[in-house]
């Protein structure tokens, strides 16, 4: 196959070069476009356009595959655990013992926040929305680390790093105790990563929680599953901060917010509100999914479909059998998982779901665990941004050590009045 694309525009025609991966997927180059043609592409979404070239995360849409540095999700699932995740997503490799060992004690060392921190807290109203105090908390993290605004490179990148993925998960169990008026606990050095955020949400000064590992497990499960998904929006929206050069907490709190929209990370709330509005109702989905394929409703299958993924998000398979398990062992009958099933299930033959090859993806069963495990419906977003965390580190230090980084900056198709003059007020 040739390694140029011939484009022809009236007379002129242009050769622009074929980059291809290492998993053989193809783009044409148009770095050169405009400067040869006078000509842009335009491509509403990006549904067709590569924004970098980027070595963490490969998806195949078509065959649901999912791999972070080459590893299938299906064996991280099986054989890994979120904090070694995390760190094969940043730095590329499955850490040794003693690069574990390491890793481990500097989220241990960083997972408190600055004292000063805590009058933050005092200034949200109770029902502040967590992803509002999140996104705002990783920013205000940042003032505690000054070398982080010195230089052009990331100093002691590590520990920022580490910083970042242990405070998330402070910052997120403050705010949960805070909005009940709880007393903040602070989490101890003794326990792992997942298993300190359960203690530091649930425990109170008289009685520790007690740390069922099923559902640890599980908890720990979801934040690998979540650990990165390439140039989703929020990690391009981390890229496009990181592209100015602003700082890696300004970066990542950007990518909390994007997160925050129901389309993409808020959709494991909205999947709940939906199904406990079916349950309500008394519906039993019919005419929830009819109203999902009439566009005039206004409603979505929350949870269905995906921008990369025709076939099943592998992510969503592998939540779903936990799910089983986890109300099993939790002896949990819930109509909510019963109503998803339903859904999951008449989708299967509707030609409406068939022909637009919409799925399940992560975050239609992911809500019903995290209900189960006793997580609040406002945190569920919260804990898919503790799970990503690492994935938008891992793409934030990949833009940084590019050699020549480029300013994110697209360019648009102007549709609005062609020159006019200014007409004074007497005259409007
Ligand atoms: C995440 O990008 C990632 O990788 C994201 C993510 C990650 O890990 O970072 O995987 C996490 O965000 C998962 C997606 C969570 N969002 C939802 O579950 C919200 C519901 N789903 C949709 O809104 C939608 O499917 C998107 C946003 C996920 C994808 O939107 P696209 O690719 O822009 O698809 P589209 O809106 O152009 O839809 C194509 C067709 C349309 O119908 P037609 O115009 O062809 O007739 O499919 C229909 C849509 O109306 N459609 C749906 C639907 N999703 C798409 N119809 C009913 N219910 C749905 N859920």
């Amino acid at each position: 196959m040739s390694n140029v694309a011939e484009i022809k525009l009236g007379e002129k025609s242009v050769s622009l070069p074929i980059v291809v991966g290492t998993e053989g997927e193809h783009a044409i180059d148009i770095a050169k476009l405009r400067s040869q043609t006078g000509y842009i592409t335009l491509d509403d979404g990006y549904g067709n356009t590569g924004s970098c070239e980027s070595a963490i995360t490969f998806i195949d849409g078509e065959k649901g595959i999912l791999r972070y540095r080459g590893i299938p999700i299906e064996e991280l699932a099986q054989k890994s655990t979120f904090i070694e995740t995390a760190y094969l997503i940043i730095y590329g490799n499955l850490p040794n013992h003693q690069q574990l060992r390491q890793f481990s004690d500097l989220l241990t060392r960083h997972e408190l926040l600055h004292e000063d921190m805590k009058f933050h807290f005092q200034g949200f109203p109770a029902k502040a929305h967590p992803m509002a105090i999140l996104s705002s908390m990783i920013n205000a993290c940042g003032c505690f680390s000054p070398t982080l605004l010195e230089t052009e490179s990331i100093p002691d990148f590590d520990i920022q790093a580490a910083r970042l993925i242990s405070q998330v998960r402070t910052i997120a169990s403050f705010s949960y105790r805070k909005s009940r008026g709880l007393p903040m606990n602070y989490p101890k050095p003794t326990y792992k990563y997942t298993a300190n955020l359960l203690h530091m949400m649930f425990s109170s000064p008289y009685e520790e929680v007690e740390l069922n590992p099923e559902v640890v497990k599980a908890l720990d499960l979801i934040f690998l599953l979540h650990a990165d998904h390439e140039q989703n929006c929020s990690t391009s929206t981390v890229r496009m901060v990181a592209s100015s050069r602003a700082n890696l907490f300004a970066s990542c709190s950007a990518g909390v917010c994007a997160l925050w929209g129901p389309l993409h990370g808020g959709a494991n709330q909205a999947v709940l509100e939906m199904l406990g509005e079916i349950h309500q109702s008394g519906d039993d989905g019919t005419r929830f999914i009819a109203a999902a394929k009439d566009k005039s409703s206004g409603k979505r299958l929350m949870g269905f479909g995906h921008r990369v993924y025709k076939n099943h998000d592998p992510r969503a398979k592998i939540i779903k059998a936990q799910c089983d398990r986890v109300l099993d062992t939790l002896h949990i009958n819930d109509p909510l998982l019963d109503i998803a099933k339903r859904l999951e299930e008449a989708t299967l033959n509707d030609s409406y779901f068939v022909e637009r090859k919409l799925y399940p993806n992560v975050d239609f069963y992911s809500g019903i665990i995290m209900r189960a495990l006793g997580i609040p419906l406002e945190m569920f977003t919260v804990m898919f941004a503790i799970g990503r965390m690492p994935g938008w580190i891992a793409n934030y230090k990949e833009i940084m050590e590019e050699k020549e980084t480029r300013i994110y900056r697209p360019r648009q198709i102007y549709t609005g009045s062609t020159v006019r003059g200014y007409i004074p007020i007497e005259e409007r």
